[in-house]
């Protein structure tokens, strides 16, 4: 920028301006009665999501002329693709999705972002930067200070279960990378992991093996609240609950937060669903503002010391 000359830094100018309020996510509002917002979920099987469209459903129940249109791919990738295309091709004004999968999802979102459709992306990330819009909580910072605080918490050492959400998903690859930074210099072991693919069954599947091939564990850390469930079940199945703890993330106030409170969970990590920021940046856009490309969602860490106080941030 220091040597940027004047024919340079007008051009520079007037592409920002341009960026501004160009034709992803113009100056629409006044020009048309009703703006039609796609909402592409790639399921509706676990709390958290069925949460993150009424996030969305609420907020956009605020503004009279925001209609959105709510599609389910059912934990399905190629459907869930179909559900993009169907929205490109009817011409939606703004197109929010959470995909199921990153690279299988990203070329048509893409697409839609080319043919100046202006597409916010919700937690799960896509590859590349053809979107407008990334909405999220930071999955990495998420996973290290899970794994400080297990640190702290186990004083240093002990024998680990982790099951991973879906390794083809951005949060799965954050949450285990953050965790093992955050284990690093411990003596902590990792003695089993496995992909439970964010489902509370097959976690409980995957800790039942793992139940059975190790005599001592003193931890599980589930990459959600639905999987350290699945986990505790299965521990409590065999009377072994006692002897571990367990980590998640998430902490919707009826599911990870209540399991805080009754004493299944020794911690909980929140991951906002994002859902009300995604409606007031498909309104700044369509109101032609300028938004950043990347909006990163606070999170918060709930324990049985702290819950009464509505948790600590991170
Ligand atoms: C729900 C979910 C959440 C998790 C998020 C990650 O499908 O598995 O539990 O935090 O997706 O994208």
């Amino acid at each position: 920028m220091k040597y940027l000359g004047g024919l340079t830094a007008m051009v520079f100018a007037f592409t920002v301006v341009l960026t501004g309020c160009g034709s992803r996510g113009g100056n629409n509002v006044g020009k048309k009665d009703v703006f039609v917002i796609g909402m592409s979920q790639c399921n509706l099987g676990e709390p958290w999501r069925v949460q993150m469209d009424e996030d969305i459903r609420a907020a956009a129940a605020e503004y009279d002329h925001v209609k959105v249109l709510f599609k389910d791919a059912q934990n399905d990738t190629l459907r869930q693709r179909g559900h993009i295309e169907e929205f490109i091709r009817q011409g939606v004004d703004v197109l929010i999705a959470s995909p199921k999968e990153a690279a299988p999802l990203t070329e048509p979102l893409a697409r839609a972002y080319e043919k100046g459709i202006p597409v916010i992306i919700l937690d799960r990330a896509v590859l590349g930067d053809q979107y407008t819009v990334f909405i999220g909580a930071d999955n990495r910072l998420i996973g290290e200070a899970a794994g400080k605080w297990l640190k702290k918490a186990l004083g240093g050492k002990g024998n680990v279960v982790e099951l991973k959400g879906l390794m083809t998903s951005v949060p799965g690859v954050d949450r285990h990378e953050g965790f093992r930074k955050g284990i690093e210099g411990s003596d902590i072991k990792v003695i089993f992991e496995a992909d439970m693919q964010w489902l509370e069954p097959n976690a409980r599947k995957e800790m039942e093996s793992a139940l059975a091939r190790f005599d001592r564990i003193d931890a599980v850390y589930a990459h959600n609240d639905p999987g350290a469930h699945g986990a505790y079940l299965a521990a409590a199945a065999v009377d072994r609950q006692k002897e571990m703890i367990f980590v998640g993330i998430d902490a919707l106030p009826n599911e990870g937060r209540a399991y805080v409170k009754q004493g299944i969970l020794a911690a909980c990590f929140e991951y906002p669903t994002g859902g009300r920021e995604a409606i007031d940046t498909a309104l700044k856009l369509l109101n032609g503002e300028a938004v950043p490309k990347k909006i990163v969602l606070p999170t918060r860490v709930y324990t049985p010391e702290n819950i009464d106080r509505g948790g600590e941030a991170l």
